[in-house]
């Protein structure tokens, strides 16, 4: 298929699980060049294997002069950014009473602050183009809270809100940018390999859909709502969740 032809997407947190099956799906998609940035290198040749139009690049989303080195790169080769994914994300639970001023710095530095720097450098190229496509990674525990998860929490609901002043923002002057929201529920990745399988089961049996979600899942909505067919959507929170409601 080639529903991205001609497009260059960027995905952070795109070496490993929900920002790897996005990679994959853009590649499959016919993108024109997909870049998986990442602080690991370790899976970009896997990655990159057999795949001419995917390069891992290593970037850190809190990082703001490697952010715009990236960027400026990317514009001296191909001109512009069409697609940017905002998957990067990190944990660091604890009960509120136990949650330390670092636990909460690193989560809010990486999933709140890393999506705001990430857009900041790369909205400006779509607004100067007059189109582009922006997808930030949120999450059920963004909408509904979770115990345990006062950062993380925190962080998604903030993304969810960004995004819809982002579809405002970014929509003046006659500027075809599209800015929407995933919000997953529990997806089998490295992220919740150290939740306890009597933590997800139940989670599992108030799933109508009766499991978890497969990054592939999730990859596939965010493709979507990156995608032309989804041309008059904007400020939208997408759940990808089996029908969870924590
Ligand atoms: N797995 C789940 O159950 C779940 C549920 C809801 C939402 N999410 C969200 O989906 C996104 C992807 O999660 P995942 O489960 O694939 O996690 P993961 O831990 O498997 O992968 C995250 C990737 O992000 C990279 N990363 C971390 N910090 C970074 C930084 N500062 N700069 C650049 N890259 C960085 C990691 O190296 C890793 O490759 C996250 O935003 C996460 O919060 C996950």
């Amino acid at each position: 298929m080639d529903r991205m032809k001609g497009k260059i997407c960027v995905v952070t947190g795109g070496a490993r699980g929900i920002g790897r099956a996005i990679v994959d799906k853009f590649a499959e998609e016919g993108a024109a060049m997909v870049f998986a940035l990442d602080v690991n290198n370790s899976a970009f040749p896997e990655l990159e294997a057999g795949k001419s139009n995917v390069r891992g690049a290593v970037v850190n989303v809190t990082d703001t002069a490697g952010i715009q080195a990236f960027v400026d790169k990317v514009v001296a080769e191909f001109g512009r950014i069409d697609v940017l994914v905002n998957n990067a994300g990190i944990t660091k639970d604890g009960l509120i009473q136990k949650m330390s001023d670092d636990d909460w710095a690193a989560v809010i530095q990486v999933n709140l602050t890393g999506v705001f720097k990430m857009t900041r450098a790369v909205a400006p190229l779509m607004m100067a183009s007059g189109s582009g496509a922006i997808v930030s990674i949120s999450s059920v525990v963004g909408l509904d809270g979770n115990i345990g998860q006062s950062n993380y929490a925190a962080t998604k609901g903030g993304v969810v809100a960004m995004t819809k002043g982002w579809a405002k923002e970014f929509a003046r002057k006659g500027a075809k940018i599209r800015v929407n929201s995933v919000s997953p529920g529990y997806c089998r990745t490295t992220m919740i390999e150290t939740v306890p399988e009597k933590v997800l089961e139940p989670i599992i049996a108030k799933t109508p859909l009766g499991r978890l979600a497969m990054p592939a899942d999730i990859a596939n909505a965010v493709f979507f709502l990156c995608s032309d067919e989804a041309v008059f959507i904007t400020g939208q929170v997408l759940r990808v969740d089996g029908g969870l409601v924590l």
